[in-house]
C-alpha cells in the first residue's frame, strides 16, 4: 500500500525576499502509465514508495526497444519545478535512464512545455532535475538511451516524484500555544517559534518538574487555509529538544483532530518537513505532536521556527517574457566546472578526474560534449594526455584548438583538436600551475601567468606557448608580483584567475582581479608595465570582466571580492577603456549591480549588452547560501543594469556560462565537492529578451543566408540575408572556468548594403580581431539577432 514516506524539501537561501522551495507532491490518486512494461513491473511500481520494486520496460519474451515513455497524470494542476527519478536499487544497472527529455502538459495531449533534456550518470543515486516553475497537470519522461550502454534497450525506475513550487504561508494572523513552555526565560514561549528569529526558541519546561513527552505545539491560523506540509527548524544553539518521532493533526474547532502526517525526523539541525498524507489539507488549526526527542537526550522538545507550507499555485504568475526566459535544464553525467564552445556549435565540458570531485594528480579527466540543437550529451573519459584538467587555464588558438593547462596535474598541457575530435598531449609548462589564467595573444601564442593554487606557491611569472613549435618558453620580464591581490589566503590565492585581454602588438592588459592593472608585453623577454588602478575598486577576486566592444577597447568589470572566500562580495562595476597600448586605460565607475556577486559569470551578447549571471553575495566555495538567482544585463548605451528572470538552480563556485550559436546563453555546473549537497550536474539555457515578443512568443529572427566560413582579418566579406538588417556583430567563442573567460570578445561591425547583400570589413589588427572562431550575428531594427554563422578568422 502506498504510504507516502518519500519527500524532501529544499529551502534555497534567496537573498531577495521571495521564498522559494520545492516539495515532492503527494502522489495519492495519480495515474502513471508507460508505453511498455514487463508483466509484474508495471509503471505503478515507480509510484508505490517501495524502492525494492521498479518499473521495467518489456524485455521478454519480446524486447520493446527504446525510446520508452512514462506519463504521469497528477489529476489537478500544480506549479511544477522538478522531477526525480530513483534508479532501481538492486544490484543491476539494467535500464538506468541515460539520455532523456522531460515535458509538461496541461491536457496530456499537447506537449509544448519542454523543460529538460540531457543525460543522467549511470549510478544508484536519485536523479533530481530542477527547472523553472511552470503550471501543468501532466508530466512525460522519455528515456532515449540506457545509461550503461547505448546498445542496451531497457528502461527502469524504482520511484518517480514530481516537485511543486511551494512557499511558507503568512504567519501574521497566527496565534500559537503549547502544552508546556519553560517560564524562567521569556524567550522560551511558543511565540518564539514563529518570530522569524533563530536566536529565540520554544522550549518545553525543563526547570523544576520537567513536563515529560509527548508535547504539542498548536497553530491557530484564525481562518481556513489550504496547506501541504509543516516545516520544523530545530534550534541552532544546542541539540537538546530536537523532535524525533512526530505526528501532525488538523482541526477546524481545536477539539476534533484528524491526523495528517506522521514520521520520525533525523537527529540533525537541518530544517525538516512533515508532508501531509493528501496533497493539500484545508483547516484552521494544526498541531505538531512531539513523541520523542531525536537523540533520546531528555524529556524535552524545542523549536527554532515552525511554518506551514503551501503549494504555490493560486498565486502563480509566469515570469514576464520581457525579462527573458529560462527555457530548459540540461542534465549532465558530470558536474561541469570548465567549458568551451566548439566550431560545430557544441559545448565541451569537463569536471576533474571524478565526475563530481577533484583533487590529487590522477592523470585523467571526465568530459562531455553537449549538442544544444539535439540535447545529446556524449561523455568521454580523457586518459591519453595523462592530465587531470581540473582548475586549468583555457585558451582557444588561432586555428580553434583548445589549450588546457595545469590544474590538478599542474605541469601538463592538453590540447583539444575540434576537427579531429581528439585530445593531444602538449608539452609540460616551464612552471607548474593551477588557477592561472591564459590568453591567446596577437601573434597566436598563448600567454600564461599566475597559478599558485597548484604546483607550488609563488613566483609564477609568465611563460608562453608557441603552437607552431609546440613549446613553452619563459618570459623573463613578465612578472606576477604587480598583479597580486592582498588575499587573506596569501600567495596561494593572490595570483589566481587573472583578467587578461590580448591587445595590439603582443600585449595583454591585465584588468584584474587585483585593483592594480598591468600591461604585459609577451614578445621575447617581455615587459611588465603598471596600468593604473581600476578607479576606486578594491581587489575583485572571482569577479568578471567582459570585452563587449573590442574595436573601442571597452571592457565591463563587475563584482568580485577582496579575498577568495569567506568575505562579502561587491556589486561594483567599472568601464575600462583601452586607448594606446601601454597607456593607462580610462576607468569610469558604472552603476553598481543590484546584487553583490563573486563566482558569477559574464557573457558578451551580440547586441553589445553584457549578461552577468549566478554567483554569491558572500563568497564561500561549495555552498549555495547567498546564491544570486537573478541575472543582470548591462546596457552600455543607457549605462544601466536590468534584472532578468531568475534561474532555477544555484550557480556559484565552479559554475560556467557561455554564449551559444543561437544567441541563447548556457550556464551550468557549480559544486564539484564529492559527497556534498551543492553538486550541480546540470546546466540551464537562457533565452534573452531580444529573442522574445512581449507575449512570450518567439520573435521572427533575421536569417544570414550566406557568408564565407573563413576570412582573413582586415578583409571585406559579403553577407547575404533574408531582409534588410540593422546591425552586425562578431562575438568570439568563449572558454570558461572559475569566472574567467579570456577568449570571448565582441566586435560591432559596420555594414554597407546593396539590397540584402552586405559588405563588412573585419578589423585588421590581430590584437582586436583576435583570430580564432567567431560567431557572426545579424540583428534587425529591434535588435533581434539571427542564429550566428561561424567564421574562422585567420591572421
Ligand atoms: C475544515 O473545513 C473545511 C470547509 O468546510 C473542510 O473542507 C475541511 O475538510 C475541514 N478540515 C478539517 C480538518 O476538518
Ligand atoms: C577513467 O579512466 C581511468 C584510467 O583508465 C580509470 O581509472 C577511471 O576509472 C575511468 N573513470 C571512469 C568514470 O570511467
Ligand atoms: C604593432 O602592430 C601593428 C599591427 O599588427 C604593426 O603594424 C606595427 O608595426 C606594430 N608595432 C610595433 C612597434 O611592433
Amino acid at each position: 500500500m502506498a504510504a507516502i514516506n518519500f519527500f524532501s524539501l529544499l529551502f534555497f537561501s534567496f537573498v531577495h525576499t521571495v521564498f522559494s522551495a520545492s516539495i515532492a507532491i503527494n502522489r495519492a490518486g495519480w495515474t502513471i502509465t508507460s508505453d511498455s512494461y514487463q508483466p509484474g513491473m508495471e509503471a505503478a511500481k515507480a509510484f508505490d514508495s517501495d524502492v525494492a520494486s521498479f518499473w521495467h520496460s518489456a524485455y521478454k519474451p519480446t524486447l520493446d526497444p527504446l525510446p520508452n515513455v512514462i506519463t504521469i497524470d497528477m489529476k489537478s494542476t500544480y506549479v511544477v519545478n522538478g522531477v526525480s527519478i530513483q534508479p532501481r536499487q538492486d544490484n543491476s544497472m539494467n535500464g538506468n535512464i541515460g539520455q532523456h527529455t522531460i515535458e509538461l502538459s496541461a491536457d496530456g495531449t499537447n506537449w509544448g512545455l519542454f523543460v529538460a533534456n540531457g543525460r543522467y550518470v549511470n549510478d544508484k543515486t536519485t536523479k533530481k532535475t530542477t527547472f523553472v516553475a511552470r503550471q501543468a497537470r501532466y508530466v512525460r519522461i522519455t528515456a532515449l538511451t540506457e545509461a550503461q550502454s547505448s546498445a542496451n534497450q531497457w528502461t527502469s525506475a524504482a520511484e518517480i516524484n514530481v516537485y511543486a513550487d511551494v512557499q511558507y504561508t503568512s504567519r501574521s494572523a497566527w496565534t500559537v500555544s503549547a502544552d508546556t513552555a519553560e517560564t524562567t526565560k521569556a524567550q522560551n514561549g511558543p511565540a518564539n517559534a514563529i518570530d522569524g528569529s533563530t536566536a529565540t526558541i520554544w522550549h518545553t519546561k525543563y526547570s523544576g518538574t520537567i513536563a515529560p513527552l509527548p508535547h504539542w505545539f498548536q497553530i491557530d491560523q484564525s481562518s481556513l487555509q489550504t496547506v501541504s506540509a509543516l516545516s520544523y527548524l530545530p534550534r541552532t544553539d544546542s541539540a537538546n529538544g530536537r523532535i524525533g518521532k512526530y505526528t501532525v493533526q488538523a482541526s477546524n474547532d481545536s477539539t476534533t483532530w484528524t491526523q495528517v502526517s506522521s514520521g520520525t525526523w533525523a537527529d540533525d539541525g537541518n530544517e525538516k518537513t512533515a508532508q501531509f498524507t493528501t496533497a493539500t489539507v484545508t483547516a484552521r488549526y494544526f498541531r505538531l505532536n512531539a513523541l520523542s526527542e531525536a537523540g533520546n537526550r531528555g524529556q524535552w522538545s524545542s523549536a527554532s521556527e515552525i511554518n506551514l507550507v503551501s503549494l504555490n499555485s493560486a498565486s502563480f504568475t509566469a515570469p514576464p517574457p520581457s525579462k527573458g526566459f529560462w527555457q530548459n535544464t540540461v542534465d549532465f553525467p558530470i558536474v561541469p566546472a570548465a567549458a568551451a564552445v566548439l566550431p560545430n556549435g557544441k559545448v565541451l565540458l569537463w569536471s576533474a578526474y571524478l565526475l563530481d570531485y577533484y583533487g590529487g594528480t590522477n592523470g585523467y579527466t571526465q568530459t562531455a560534449i553537449y549538442d544544444p540543437t539535439t540535447g545529446v550529451v556524449t561523455p568521454r573519459n580523457v586518459t591519453n594526455t595523462a592530465h587531470d584538467m581540473f582548475c586549468p587555464g583555457i585558451s582557444m588558438t588561432f586555428d580553434g584548438k583548445i589549450v588546457v593547462t595545469g590544474g590538478d596535474d599542474a605541469a601538463k598541457t592538453s590540447i583539444y583538436d575540434p576537427v579531429a575530435d581528439a585530445w593531444i598531449a602538449g608539452p609540460n609548462m616551464k612552471i607548474s600551475r593551477g588557477y592561472q589564467s591564459t590568453a591567446t595573444v596577437s601573434d597566436g601564442k598563448v600567454f600564461n601567468i599566475g597559478g599558485s593554487w597548484s604546483g607550488g606557491k609563488g613566483n609564477k611569472n609568465g611563460e608562453i606557448y608557441n603552437p607552431t613549435t609546440k613549446a613553452w618558453s619563459l618570459i623573463q620580464n613578465a612578472l606576477v608580483s604587480p598583479m597580486l591581490t592582498a588575499d587573506a589566503g596569501g600567495i596561494y590565492r593572490a595570483d589566481n584567475h587573472g583578467w587578461f585581454f590580448a591587445w595590439k602588438n603582443q600585449t595583454v592588459l591585465q584588468a584584474g582581479p587585483s585593483k592594480a592593472m598591468n600591461w604585459y608585453e609577451t614578445d621575447g623577454v617581455g615587459m611588465t608595465t603598471g596600468a593604473g588602478n581600476r578607479a576606486d575598486d578594491g581587489d575583485a577576486m572571482c569577479g568578471n570582466a567582459v570585452m563587449y566592444d573590442a574595436t573601442a577597447g571597452k571592457i565591463l568589470s563587475a563584482g568580485g571580492a577582496s579575498s577568495y572566500q569567506t568575505v562579502d562580495a561587491r556589486s561594483n562595476a567599472y568601464l575600462i577603456t583601452i586607448g594606446q597600448t601601454l597607456d593607462f586605460p580610462a576607468v569610469v565607475k558604472a552603476p553598481s549591480m543590484a546584487y553583490a556577486r563573486g563566482f558569477a559569470n559574464g557573457v558578451a551578447l551580440p547586441d553589445g549588452t553584457v549578461f552577468v549571471t549566478g554567483g554569491q553575495s558572500h563568497v564561500e566555495p561549495f555552498t549555495d547560501t547567498t546564491a544570486i538567482y537573478t541575472p543582470e544585463l548591462y546596457d552600455p548605451t543607457t549605462n544601466t543594469w536590468t534584472q532578468l528572470n531568475p534561474h532555477a538552480i544555484p550557480r556559484t563556485y565552479h559554475s560556467v556560462a557561455l554564449l551559444l550559436q543561437d544567441g541563447t546563453v548556457f550556464t551550468g555546473g557549480g559544486g564539484l565537492c564529492g559527497n556534498c549537497a551543492t553538486n550541480h550536474w546540470d546546466g540551464e539555457i537562457f533565452v534573452p529578451p531580444y529573442l522574445l515578443n512581449l507575449d512570450g512568443s518567439r520573435r521572427t529572427r533575421p536569417v544570414i543566408n550566406s557568408v564565407v566560413s573563413t576570412a582573413t582579418i582586415g578583409s571585406t566579406i559579403t553577407v547575404t540575408t533574408n531582409g534588410l538588417l540593422h546591425k552586425f556583430a562578431l562575438v568570439r567563442f568563449g572558454t570558461a572556468t572559475h569566472t574567467v573567460n579570456t577568449d570571448q570578445r565582441r566586435i560591432p561591425l559596420t555594414a554597407l548594403s546593396v539590397g540584402t547583400s552586405y559588405t563588412i570589413t573585419i578589423p585588421g589588427d590581430p590584437g582586436v580581431a583576435l583570430p580564432g572562431y567567431w560567431y557572426l550575428f545579424a540583428m534587425d531594427q529591434a535588435g533581434t539577432p539571427s542564429i550566428a554563422k561561424i567564421i574562422l578568422l585567420s591572421p
